[in-house]
């Protein structure tokens, strides 16, 4: 076997008990993820939103058979038609959220049906209102698209991050009239319980706005919370809402090219019809073959995931109080992402994240490209072995030590 053979397959075979045995960073990089190779070299990789742990074995053996059968032509519609049932049966039997499967739209990515969303699901050239900090594509797509932002800075209750219903009243009597919610939140982790939804829900309709609710991370939600639609929140929010949502995060598939739009309203079913190629087109055959086994058959690995990042989301706060305990952060409710603020520190140069690319060797998400709100934070993903993650906070602990 050659040596990059020898480094990719043990991600291959983790499944299903996720024995992380032979996943080092050096297997990583030679595998050549994303976060392993963005910034060079010898980095250890704690940026973009994958995980280190493969997919799940139903996935790969779905794909491996798609392979066996050359399935790698255009997307046909029994592919595509069982990929929409598969992500209904997933909403109503993890979330109680009965979505017809004929509502369910493809499309290649979760930031496609953002640009979708401002280009057909919204007043026409009105400002997009943001809640920051926010997964950066929000804050930047919207300008390539022609529209304003109106960023609404969350607010912090009892150490958890919630929604300023006074600054999104405001947000909407300035003109804003898509309002991105993203939940599980990206950088935050929080994991909006259904009094919030409720009471978003009011000012929205209060304004007569919409919404793009972004719930890509919703399976990754830990012991405690529970993620609830927030289209199935009440008739009025499934009016005014598209969800986006993809088994990209969770089963870590984002290079497949395949998400999905749920639509709430006949007027949007019509605009949906009347979509152009330019906007629909690009999910990909592969990516329905492997959302629908990930849908269908991927829960046992994913629990197993979820056990994993469980673990490792305590000992991130752990080793961060031993090392770094400057720092403050919570634990995520969702998502493998912590959000680290690290003003305390008092690090020089620009942020953060290019002090410790440079100082710790470690790639992190520097905060201020979430929002001004951001500046001063790093976004770590823990999505990767103790070992590592024990790694990526003694190395920045070290860099910080001698700033
Ligand atoms: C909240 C959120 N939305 C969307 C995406 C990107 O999804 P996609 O790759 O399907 O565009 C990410 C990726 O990390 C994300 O965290």
């Amino acid at each position: 076997m050659t040596g990059s053979a020898a480094a990719v397959r043990p991600l291959l075979d983790l499944a299903p008990d996720l024995d992380l045995d032979g996943i080092t960073a050096e297997s990583l990089r030679a595998a050549g993820h994303l976060k392993w190779t963005v910034s060079g070299p010898d980095l250890l990789g704690a940026c973009a939103a994958e995980m280190d742990y493969g997919t799940a074995p139903p996935v790969t053996a779905a794909l491996a058979e798609a392979l066996g059968k050359g399935a790698l032509g255009y997307l046909p519609q029994a592919l595509a038609d069982g990929l929409a049932e598969a992500c209904a049966a997933w909403q109503r039997d993890s979330y109680g959220w009965d979505v017809a499967p004929a509502d369910v739209r493809l499309l290649p990515d979760v930031v496609r049906a953002f640009h979708v969303a401002i280009d057909h699901f919204s007043r026409p050239g009105s400002p997009v209102i943001v809640p920051v900090p926010a997964f950066t594509p929000f804050l930047t797509v919207p300008g390539l698209l022609g529209r304003e932002v109106i960023p609404v800075e969350m607010v912090r209750s009892a150490g958890r991050y919630v929604l300023d219903l006074d600054a999104l009243d405001r947000a909407y009597t300035v003109g804003g009239h898509l309002l991105v919610l993203c939940n599980p939140h990206n950088p935050t982790g929080r994991v909006m319980e259904t009094g919030e939804l409720h009471a978003i829900c009011e000012v929205v309709e209060r304004h007569g706005g919409r919404v793009f609710a972004d719930e890509v991370h919703a399976p990754l939600v830990y012991g405690g919370h529970r993620h609830v639609p927030y289209a199935a929140t009440s008739p009025a929010a499934a009016q005014h809402t598209v969800t986006a949502t993809s088994a990209s995060k969770a089963w870590n598939l984002a290079g497949l090219k395949c998400a999905q739009m749920v639509l709430g309203n006949d007027a949007d079913r019509d605009r949906w019809e009347r979509l152009g190629r330019l906007a629909t087109d690009g999910t990909s055959t592969l990516g329905a073959v492997a959302g629908t086994a990930a849908y269908r058959a991927g829960r046992p690995w994913l629990d197993a995931v979820l056990a994993r990042l469980d673990h490792n989301r305590h000992l991130l706060a752990g080793l961060l109080a031993e090392h770094l305990p400057q720092v403050s952060h919570t634990p995520p409710e969702g998502t493998y992402l912590g959000w680290l603020d690290c003003r305390d520190l008092d690090l020089p140069g620009p942020d953060p994240a290019t002090y410790f690319a440079a100082a710790a060797g470690v790639t992190t998400v520097d905060g201020g490209t979430c929002g001004a709100p951001g500046r001063g934070f790093v976004r770590v993903n823990f999505a990767t072995t103790p070992e590592i993650l024990t790694r990526i906070v003694r190395q920045l602990a070290a860099a910080a030590a001698t700033a």
